[in-house]
């Protein structure tokens, strides 16, 4: 006799033609990972020393992204993260621990301050932040117990090229770990490794996604023994990421080279453009010389991506700034940049330390696809407007 069909609802003796071939990643679910036998059982996140165990150290279609991103980064392996401030805070769990210090530059992006001032400190970290052109200097900022330093370059919103050769020089020679957020330059524009970073992590729902329909983050490190860390603090944490996003970003990389080039010409016409305009006082674009640290830009990346700022002149009120942002019509308002569509943002920065203070004058940009002489059309009816 055979299966009642409520077994076969479950244990299935269908049979479909084998060989498939297509281009893509296939989407591999699965919580469950089957084992060949009872002795064969083992939880360990190791994957590439043990074979699979459990969906949350990822599926082949995880891993598959994880492998392409190191490629690209030129690194030493990859964990893929939910989002890009997942991986963040997967890297400070990793690699601090109370009584240690960490520095973190003034022009990071915000929710990574926000963990570091608010989770860090409460769990005994101590947390101190420097000013992103710091450069060698940033030898006095170090302690004792300085286990970390993280930068960003360029910065958000403000922009700021580092010198990172010269932080990880200073870094290295106080025993710490140097982090780089990575976003901007999608992990190809700058090669971290190259220049001595330690650990990478980038918001891959940004130009990796490149059509703002995911969010996922990737942390990539230079060795074994932060890969060790990395590993068991990401199975501690249980920071799975969706397959299904990960096949969507493995899609998207397929296409980034292409999107990354045409949206780098239209963001620097653009930039340019605007440079000259008689409402704008500075264009914080790194491949202009107006950009904080454009010299480190110069000498270190090997592109530009389309997120840039302006900051508008002296005599321009909060509300003209706002209206000037509200009259764009192709440009969206959104914050999560790097997708196919413009977006412009207004912010309100003010310095607390001796940075410029741009106040509410302060306009990011994510340059997408679109044509851009309809952009600068739009932005020149926006100008006027305002
Ligand atoms: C520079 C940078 N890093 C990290 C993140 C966080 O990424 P996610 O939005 O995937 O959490 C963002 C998001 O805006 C970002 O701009």
């Amino acid at each position: 006799m055979g299966k009642n069909w409520k077994t076969k609802l479950i244990h299935s003796d269908a049979r479909i033609p084998e060989g498939f071939r297509s281009l893509s990643t296939p989407v591999h679910r699965g919580s469950t990972v089957l084992f060949p036998s009872a002795e064969a059982v083992q939880d360990t996140w190791d994957q590439y020393a043990v074979g699979y165990t459990y969906g949350l150290y990822g599926t082949p279609t995880t891993l598959e992204l994880a492998a392409r991103i190191c490629e690209l980064e030129r690194g030493y392996r990859t964990f893929i993260t939910p989002g890009g401030q997942g991986a963040i805070a997967l890297i400070n769990f990793a690699f601090l621990k109370a009584g240690d210090h960490v520095l973190v530059p003034e022009s990071i992006y915000t929710p990574n301050r926000k963990f570091a001032v608010e989770v860090l400190r409460r769990f005994g970290v101590e947390v101190s932040f420097y000013p992103p052109t710091i450069g060698s200097g940033i030898r006095a900022h170090f302690r004792e117990n300085t286990r970390l330093v993280w930068c960003e370059s360029p910065g958000s919103i403000t922009m700021e090229v580092q010198d990172l050769p010269a932080i990880v020089e200073a870094a290295h020679a106080a025993n710490a770990r140097v982090v780089l957020d990575n976003t901007w330059a999608a992990g190809v524009y700058f090669d971290a490794f190259a220049h001595g970073v330690d650990v990478t992590m980038q918001a891959l729902t940004k130009y990796v996604g490149g059509h703002s329909d995911l969010l996922l983050g990737s942390i990539t490190v230079r060795d074994e023994l932060s890969y060790r860390r990395l590993g068991s603090t990401h199975q501690l944490v249980g920071c799975a990421a969706s397959p299904d996003d990960c096949s969507l970003a493995l899609r998207g990389l397929k296409t980034l080279a292409v999107r990354l080039k045409a949206i780098e010409t239209s963001a620097l016409e653009l930039a340019v453009w605007l440079a000259e305009r008689p409402e704008i006082e500075l264009v914080l674009h790194p491949s202009l010389p107006s950009c904080p640290g454009h010299e480190f830009w110069k000498r270190d990346f090997t592109g530009s991506a389309g997120v840039f700022s302006i900051v508008f002149k002296q005599r321009y009120t909060k509300q003209q700034v706002l209206s000037f942002v509200n009259a764009l019509e192709l440009f969206e308002i959104g914050y999560s940049w790097a997708g196919v569509t413009s977006l412009a943002v207004a912010y309100d920065f003010h310095s607390a330390t001796n940075r410029p203070n741009y106040g509410a004058r302060i306009v990011r940009f994510s340059i997408g696809l679109e044509d851009e002489r309809d952009l600068k059309e739009d932005l020149t009816q926006a100008l006027i407007k305002m």
